[in-house]
């Protein structure tokens, strides 16, 4: 049993007594000396550092997580179970199956990468997910992938040992939230709201991706901070027959399998954002807390028609989401307030008098774990006539804030989208915007994706030929 200021390190109790709250985990084991977690980047980018969380979800289901420790703050952990690749060292015992896979299969070279590998494909083992998403988020600069890759693939072929990690996770885990000075972790949303009066400079954190970053790099932010990640009402996810409601802080990876296939822009950009040991932790919540004019997601929810929830010490209020963000960074949400939840209205039923084709796009660099150039999100409703009755054309990486098209939506709505439709609205498209030019890419490419993806949109959607 853990008391409210220890946690399970590899099966043993940790006293955090004397623990910094924003010191972040991986920091940590380097400092008491377990160094079979490796740093690449402290930037959530590489993977080195992964290890596995033990938490039963909102779902039910008791999971090993894979997560960045060099994105986890000390402060999330009490009550909290957690693996390093050292739990998998049994004196005198085999190899673990993950382990002798990659050894079978010649996945390591250098072997720096390699415990992160282990880690991430120990969770995806027990978890049944050894697809290439299990090891998206671990980079290697030596052994080349296809050995790992074949590791993967030979582990997901074998039953999975019915060992003392498969045992433990038939067991709920019931983690207790401690408090570290500093560091709050309440269980209600009143609770959480009645922190943040006591202290109004208190910054709210819920995954961690965002200003895990920070804490890694020794910047912390704020005196105290009141963590989301252990409130049910947060985590929580209704599907009913119009509309999803989607609680703040439920994990991303989580919204990715429980959604699939309900919201097809969802579906596609999910798959994109970040790697899966941050998605395994990054929240919806986070993505309109930070608010960056390249959040991946928010150009989906403006394309969905979102409506945002927000709880504070006035009570509830719902904004819509073409009413959220106010400036760079700057959004309707007040300081006092937080994000309780996102709803999405369920798109229609295909008729005979409408339809509704939507998707979502991100160009970026490379083609996982890297920040968008420009997101799009398009939901367009069609009449049996083909002419378009609703459009909601969204970007990202385009303005100071994720926006519409709202000109070119107005532009098609009553149109058909044949080929002067097309040229117009593109042409308009190219117009609408004023983005910047940096490192990533100039402004005049931005603009031109802008009409581009929407064209690819059309063409895919509406005649299903690719672009
Ligand atoms: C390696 C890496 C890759 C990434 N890739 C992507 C990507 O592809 N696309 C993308 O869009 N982002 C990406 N991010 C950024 C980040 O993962 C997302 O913004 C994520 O959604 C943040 O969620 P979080 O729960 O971790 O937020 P946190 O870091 O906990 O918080 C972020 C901000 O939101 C505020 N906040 C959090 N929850 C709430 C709430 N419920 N109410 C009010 N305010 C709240 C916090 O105060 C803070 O200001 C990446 C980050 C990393 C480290
Ligand atoms: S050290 Fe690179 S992801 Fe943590
Ligand atoms: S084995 Fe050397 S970095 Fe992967």
């Amino acid at each position: 049993m853990t008391t409210p200021c220890q946690f399970q390190l590899n099966h043993q109790p940790v006293d955090m007594a004397d623990c910094d709250p924003t010191e972040s985990l991986l920091r940590w084991l380097k400092r008491r000396r377990l160094t079979g977690t490796k740093e690449g980047c402290a930037d959530g980018d590489c993977g080195a550092c992964t290890v596995a969380l033990l938490q039963t979800e909102s779902d039910g289901n008791t999971r090993f997580t894979a997560v960045n420790s060099c994105l986890l703050p000390l402060g999330s952990l009490p009550g909290r179970e957690v693996l390093t690749v050292e739990a998998l060292q049994q004196p005198g015992a085999p190899l673990h199956p993950v382990q002798q896979a990659l050894v079978d299969h010649a996945g390591s070279q250098c072997g720096y990468c390699t415990p992160g590998f282990v880690m991430s494909l120990f969770a995806g083992y027990y978890a049944g997910e050894l697809g290439t998403t299990a090891i998206e988020g671990n980079l290697c600069r030596c052994t080349g992938y296809r050995p790992i890759r074949d590791a993967a693939a030979a582990l997901a072929r074998q039953p999975v040992a019915d060992d003392a990690f498969a045992l433990r996770l038939r067991l709920p885990v019931t983690s207790t939230a401690g408090a570290l000075d500093g560091y709050h972790s309440p269980l209600t949303l009143a609770d959480a709201i009645a922190l943040k009066q006591q202290f109004p400079d208190a910054v709210w954190i819920a995954g961690a991706t965002d200003l895990g970053v920070e804490l890694s790099h020794g910047r912390r932010r704020a005196a105290t901070y009141i963590a989301l990640d252990r409130i049910a009402e947060l985590q929580q996810l209704e599907l009913n027959q119009g509309h999803v409601r989607i609680g703040a802080a439920l994990p991303l990876s989580q919204l990715e399998t429980r959604l699939a296939g309900l919201f097809p822009a969802l579906d596609q950009m999910l798959p994109w954002f970040a790697a899966r040991q941050v998605r395994n932790r990054a929240t919806l919540g986070g993505n309109l807390g930070t608010a960056s004019p390249i959040g991946d997601l928010l150009p989906v929810l403006l394309a969905l028609d979102a409506v945002v929830h927000l709880r504070g010490p006035r009570g509830e209020r719902d904004i819509a989401i073409a009413d959220y963000f106010l400036g760079y960074r700057k959004t309707a949400r007040a300081d006092d307030e937080l994000i309780a939840a996102v709803t999405l209205p369920r798109p229609p039923p295909p008729s005979s008098t409408t339809r509704q084709l939507s998707a979502a796009y991100k160009v970026a660099k490379r083609q996982t774990d890297d920040i968008s150039i420009v997101a799009a999100a398009f939901a367009v409703q069609i009449d049996a006539a083909g002419q378009v009755r609703q459009a909601r054309l969204a970007y990202g990486g385009v303005a100071a804030i994720p926006c519409r098209a709202v000109g070119v939506e107005d532009f098609l709505r009553g149109r058909t989208l044949d080929a002067a439709t097309m040229e117009t609205a593109q042409a308009l498209l190219q117009a609408a915007f004023t983005p910047l030019s940096d490192h990533r890419a100039g402004a005049h490419y931005r603009r031109s994706l802008c009409a581009s993806l929407f064209a690819k949109f059309v063409a895919t959607e509406l005649t299903g030929a690719a672009a």
